[in-house]
């Protein structure tokens, strides 16, 4: 049934809801699309309030068993994460005026793939770093298919970022999760949608995330670090909304739809192998990164920042030699190649896959 909610168009030509559609709060950074419209709160306390302002009364609530005990207003729940049932889902999720998706990447692609199949927007509380909150595509495993589909147009509507939900979190999802929000800093900076205002928050995002790494791989508890790596996801995850992907991710979404292996451990491993590929024709913008890293040697500080979760090689999460000229030709196909600024043959993508097994 069509909103008689009051619509506000941002510049770019999208809709606006709630408050982001008053001209005095059009945007959290005052940017455009891409997350423009996207209300962004902080605290599970907000989560009432929020879906007030965007008139969500009656919300379906997407999460694994793990949030099970949190207090979530909702009409009806799913709780299979990660999921390929949308169509299932959608049904379950009939007579509900909004997604509330609460959880890591999965959970949150997962709300968005129902958006699409439902037109009901979507309210994020983002778990881990992951950053899949802001951008409007998404994907979703085929695990008949062995292969990482996907589409994109999601209704994003709202954020909320708690930083206590993230306490919890385990090393390694957390490291692979904040290594995912760096690459996506990195490849927001040379893709081909990049644009100043996505220059600026990945730029942030980098140096945000190099600090607070660290920190909370070491000291998971430390509810300040966590606050600062939250924030520094958010920005990364803004940043690619606004911009897109790139060859590192075309690689690791190629690996890991084939084996079902972590987005983030995959980003880690081959971030650098992307970095070094299309230094050639970005060196300006890799500098940048650089300098962001506090470091002169941006490949080794990524590497470095990946051993903290213990993600090397390829090899270590059991992905096969034999595999690897066929994983660089479904990458090479992918959108973030075809998003890079350097063109990388099957083989040349293959390649690099093989410098990082
Ligand atoms: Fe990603």
């Amino acid at each position: 049934m069509p909103s008689k909610r009051p619509r506000r168009l941002c510049r770019c030509g999208r809709l606006l809801r709630g408050a982001a559609a008053k001209p005095q709060l059009q945007g959290r950074n005052g940017v455009g699309c891409g997350g423009a419209g996207v209300i962004v709160r902080w605290g599970l306390r907000e989560l009432p309030g929020l879906l007030g302002e965007l008139g969500i009364e009656r919300p379906f609530l997407i999460a694994s068993e793990r949030w099970s005990e949190l207090d979530l207003p909702a009409v009806g729940r799913w709780n299979e994460v990660p999921s390929h049932r949308i169509d299932e889902i959608a049904a379950a999720a009939e007579g509900a005026d909004g997604l509330l998706a609460v959880g890591g990447g999965s959970a949150i692609d997962l709300a968005k793939a129902v958006s699409v199949a439902t037109g009901l927007p979507v309210v994020s509380v983002p778990t881990t770093y992951a950053g899949a909150e802001w951008a409007t595509n998404f994907g979703i495993r085929d695990p008949e298919r062995r292969m990482q589909g996907g589409g994109s147009g999601a209704d994003l509507a709202g954020i909320v970022y708690d930083p206590d939900l993230s306490l919890g979190l385990p090393l390694d999802v957390t490291v692979g999760t904040a290594m995912n929000a760096l690459a996506h800093c990195a490849e927001a900076l040379y893709v081909k949608g990049r644009s100043p205002q996505a220059d600026v928050l990945a730029i942030e995002g980098a140096r945000t995330i190099n600090e607070a790494l660290p920190r909370v791989a070491a000291f998971g508890e430390d509810r300040q670090a966590r606050t600062k790596l939250l924030a520094g996801a958010d920005v990364a995850g803004h940043a690619l909304g606004l911009a897109g992907l790139g060859l590192g991710h075309a690689m690791a979404q190629a690996v890991g739809g084939r084996y079902g292996l972590p987005h983030g451990a995959l980003n880690a491993i081959c971030l650098p192998a992307a970095l070094r590929f299309n230094r050639p024709v970005a060196g300006e913008e890799i500098a940048r990164f650089a300098e962001a890293l506090a470091t002169d040697d941006p490949v080794g500080r990524v590497q470095e920042l990946a051993l903290l979760g213990g993600f090397e090689r390829l090899r270590d999460l059991g992905v096969p030699e034999e595999d690897l000229d066929e994983l660089g030709h479904a990458a090479s196909q992918r959108g973030g190649a075809k998003a890079n600024p350097r063109q990388a043959e099957p083989a040349e993508v293959a390649e690099l896959l093989r410098s990082v097994w």
